[in-house]
């Protein structure tokens, strides 16, 4: 297909049938917009590829018809919610085809039936907002997803999500009993209308890979009166080594009311009201860099000072590391795509933010000395990764009619989802057989 200047305007006027806005490249609101939720700085760079034009719309008829212009004209679509993408998959695209991004930020409607202890709540809320107003509703009720308020529901729940309740209650996902998703030819299914193998693959298979899930039907949880929050700060001096090994062998063991993350870092973190869940407000943005983990057995007491000792060649490293175990392990390795469940001790996300796009490089490079080094202490054949911290130098894609399973299943496809990733493969055989939901790192159709 050659993308011509008439043809990307033909696509435009296709696009722009609807009353809802539509914003061109040449709009004066079209980097405000395109810029209102990227987190990380190093995709809002002015090489960063732009698309042709970025759709918020109001109605799900809306979403329809991006599809089948989109379709139709061999153009791609880029879904986003929340912007929260680590590599800005959302709102970016590597591939040669022009693309447009469908941002459902104004698809945020939240409904709450308290007697029955659900909510339908459309993929532009934040999961902040889907606290804020279960809180309001019931302060008996919560949902069990990630910490940051301004993650979207779209892409976090897709990927999996976990937070502090995930030891009591597992994933966001888990807890999704209905979906409504626009398909590759432009149809809203629910939950019966997809089947369960579609529905299977949409809660933690990764977003963007299948259609666009427009709302999701979750269970809410019950929460205490009184939830207790405590913090303890240790150095080295003071013992931290010891103290973190003891974690390792217990944080997945306690009691599931229990939730004792360690983050390693050199200074310390704020509070703030419950204001902040609704407020939409973007933490300051900066550039960043993350990778990711798992811990099947705890790493030997005498190698945690050379951890250490490699976080110290770096400015400011974190590492975030979240228990696993509880209701996580009851939880089959098949039932969603999530495949880290029985015997996975904790996550460790490594993680680095900066202010200065010429640190770029430098960060990076640290990064990746962290991720070779660290290999002897981690979970092996695959080395385990959770896909919500996407990670490109795991590989890509080559483009939409020459990916191959087996490729990306030796390269992420394995590391991210196990032994699931075969069946979402198949999956997407089924349902997007043209890969028309093609990007860097989306699942490759294969056919049964
Ligand atoms: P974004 O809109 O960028 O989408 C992410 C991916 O999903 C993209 O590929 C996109 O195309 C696709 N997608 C988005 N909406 C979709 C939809 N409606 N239908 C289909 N596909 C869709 N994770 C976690 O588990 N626990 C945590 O505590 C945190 N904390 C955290 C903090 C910060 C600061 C960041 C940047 C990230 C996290 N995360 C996290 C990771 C987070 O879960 C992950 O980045 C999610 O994909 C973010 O979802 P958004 O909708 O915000 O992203």
């Amino acid at each position: 297909l050659a993308f011509s200047q008439s043809s990307n305007d033909k696509f435009i006027q296709c696009l722009s049938q609807n009353s809802d806005p539509v914003f061109t490249q040449n709009n004066t609101q079209f980097l405000s917009v395109l810029q209102s939720t990227i987190v990380n700085l190093r995709f809002s760079a002015s090489t960063t590829p732009k698309p042709l034009a970025i759709i918020t719309p109001l109605t799900y008829a809306h979403v329809q018809s991006v599809v089948t212009c989109s379709k139709n004209f061999g153009y791609r679509v880029r879904i986003r919610s929340g912007g929260h993408d680590y590599a800005g998959l959302s709102y970016s695209s590597h591939d040669q085809v022009p693309f447009v991004v469908l941002d459902l930020q104004k698809l945020r409607s939240i409904n709450i039936d308290s007697s029955k202890k659900t909510a339908w709540v459309e993929s532009g809320a934040t999961i902040g907002e889907l606290y804020y107003w279960v809180s309001q509703n019931n302060k008996n009720l919560g949902f069990p997803a990630g910490i940051c308020p301004t993650l979207g529901v779209g892409g976090h729940l897709s990927g999996g999500g976990f937070g502090t309740l995930v030891r009591k209650y597992g994933l966001a996902a888990d807890n999704v009993v209905d979906a409504r998703i626009i398909d590759a030819n432009g149809k809203i299914l629910d939950r019966k209308a997809m089947g369960e193998d579609l529905f299977w693959a949409i809660r933690g298979g990764g977003g963007g890979s299948f259609g666009i899930v427009v709302a999701w039907k979750v269970n809410l949880v019950n929460v205490p009166d009184k939830v207790t929050v405590f913090s303890v700060s240790k150095t080295l001096e003071q013992g931290g080594s010891d103290l973190f090994n003891k974690w390792q062998s217990i944080g997945s063991k306690l009691s599931k009311d229990l939730f004792i993350r360690v983050i390693i870092l050199p200074g310390s973190t704020g509070g703030g009201d419950t204001s902040v869940l609704r407020d939409r407000k973007p933490e300051a943005r900066r550039y960043f860099n993350a990778k990711s983990d798992y811990v099947k057995a705890p790493i030997p007491k005498e190698r945690l000072q050379d951890i250490w000792n490699w976080m110290l060649e770096d400015d400011n490293p974190i590492l975030i590391m979240e228990p696993h175990g509880g209701r996580m392990d009851e939880i089959g390795e098949t039932s969603t795509p999530y495949p880290h469940r029985k015997g996975y001790l904790y996550n460790i996300q490594y993680f680095q933010n900066w202010e200065n796009s010429d640190a770029s490089d430098k960060h990076i490079s640290w990064m990746r000395r962290m991720y070779t080094n660290m290999t002897p202490y981690v979970s092996k054949n695959p080395r385990s990764t959770y896909v919500n911290y996407r990670d490109l130098d795991l590989g890509e894609n080559k483009n939409a009619n020459n990916t191959s399973y087996s490729e990306a299943a030796m390269q992420w496809g394995s590391k991210y989802f196990g032994n699931n990733f075969r069946k979402l493969a198949l999956v997407k055989g089924v349902v997007d057989p043209q890969n028309f939901f093609y990007f860097e790192q989306s699942i490759p159709p294969l056919k049964a």
